[in-house]
């Protein structure tokens, strides 16, 4: 096998701050350069896809907006084959700014689910993220709990705790009620989760330690935060509920990736994809306990215990393309 090879070629600060070059390791072979908004793992996926095809990958970590100016502001001098994120909606702006360019891969319609595919190619998902509700054990029985939209209920009256509005998981979560409900009714559960006192937390992992630590009896949030916490203690005190499971099932989010728009090698970097999507699969989802996107491939074995779930059928472009609604929809809903 050839040695792995694998540039770093600076990681970006996320928001305000400075950069750096942060390692640097001799390269062989063709190279495929991408531009990555996920941090999770990447580096040993795109090792493993160097040695196994004499490939150097480079990258370069950096916040979504950051890179997408970047790709703006580089046009045809741009570096980056590849744009790799977290979040349909990161990959629905490039999209929409024209940064893309579509992929054909007979491969990649076969192994994705099309729900989590572009309809006209521009992106793919790798890995499914579940945004779903988290609950006290001792405070709540699953028997009370049912979709997203009874968390509107008077019943849940300062039980809630839930991710702030800037945040773009919460932003897709709300574009799938109006997707499924339109603007009017999703404002209405929305606002039904301001008028039961939902405490706002800006961050997944603070949930559900909240929860844990009894400061509200529900929550929703990325089920692999989950997973992190059961990770360092199997004993951390919040279940999983799959919401909405006797009507449209759970909201799902991707991490994804897309040949960029002036790539130098697109067919490389669709090769990249197609083997994030088969064979590197695993190195690309299970060191975040994340649900594969291929249904060949066994959910890591952390998650594999919390079962089956039916997921909504919405495709992903869908939601995406609803976030600057959603965002109005939380203003006007006075939802932080
Ligand atoms: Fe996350």
């Amino acid at each position: 096998m050839t040695r792995a090879t694998l540039i770093l070629l600076l990681v970006l600060s996320v928001g305000a701050g400075g950069c750096g070059i942060a390692e640097s390791l001799a390269g062989g072979g063709e190279v495929v350069r991408v531009y990555s908004g996920r941090h999770y793992d990447l580096e040993e996926a795109f090792e493993e896809f160097a040695g196994e095809t004499d490939t150097s990958v480079e990258f370069l970590f950096g916040g979504d907006a950051e890179l997408r100016e970047r790709l703006r502001t580089e046009r045809e001098n741009t570096l980056a084959d590849l744009f790799m994120t977290v979040d349909a909606a990161n990959l629905e702006i490039a999209a929409s700014e024209g940064l893309l360019q579509p992929i054909d891969s007979e491969t990649l319609d076969e192994v994705v689910p099309e729900h989590l595919r572009h309809p006209g190619g521009l992106w793919v998902g790798l890995s499914k993220r579940v945004r779903t509700i988290m609950y006290h054990p001792d405070r709540v029985d699953p028997s009370e709990l049912s979709t997203y939209e009874d968390l509107a209920d008077p019943k849940w009256k300062g039980r809630l705790c839930m991710r702030n509005s800037t945040n773009v998981y919460t932003q897709s979560l709300v574009a799938s009620l109006i997707a499924h409900h339109g603007y009017d009714e999703a404002l209405e559960v929305v606002s039904g989760w301001v008028a039961n006192e939902t405490e706002i937390i800006a961050n997944d992992i603070r949930i559900l330690e909240t929860i844990a630590a009894g400061g509200c009896d529900v929550g929703i949030t990325n089920h692999y935060y989950l997973a992190r916490l059961l990770e360092e203690d199997p004993e951390f005190g919040v279940k999983p509920f799959w919401a909405n499971q006797d009507g449209r099932g759970v909201h799902v989010n991707i991490s994804g990736a897309a040949v960029t728009l002036n790539a130098d090698d697109p067919q490389l970097a669709g090769d990249l994809i197609e083997w994030l999507a088969t064979d590197g699969q695993e190195a690309f989802v299970y060191g975040n306990h994340e649900y594969p996107v291929n249904p060949e491939i066994e959910p890591p074995p952390l998650i594999r215990q919390w079962g089956d779930f039916k997921e909504d059928p919405l495709n992903a472009s869908e939601f995406a393309a609803l976030n600057a609604d959603a965002i109005r929809l939380m203003n006007e809903a006075g939802y932080d």
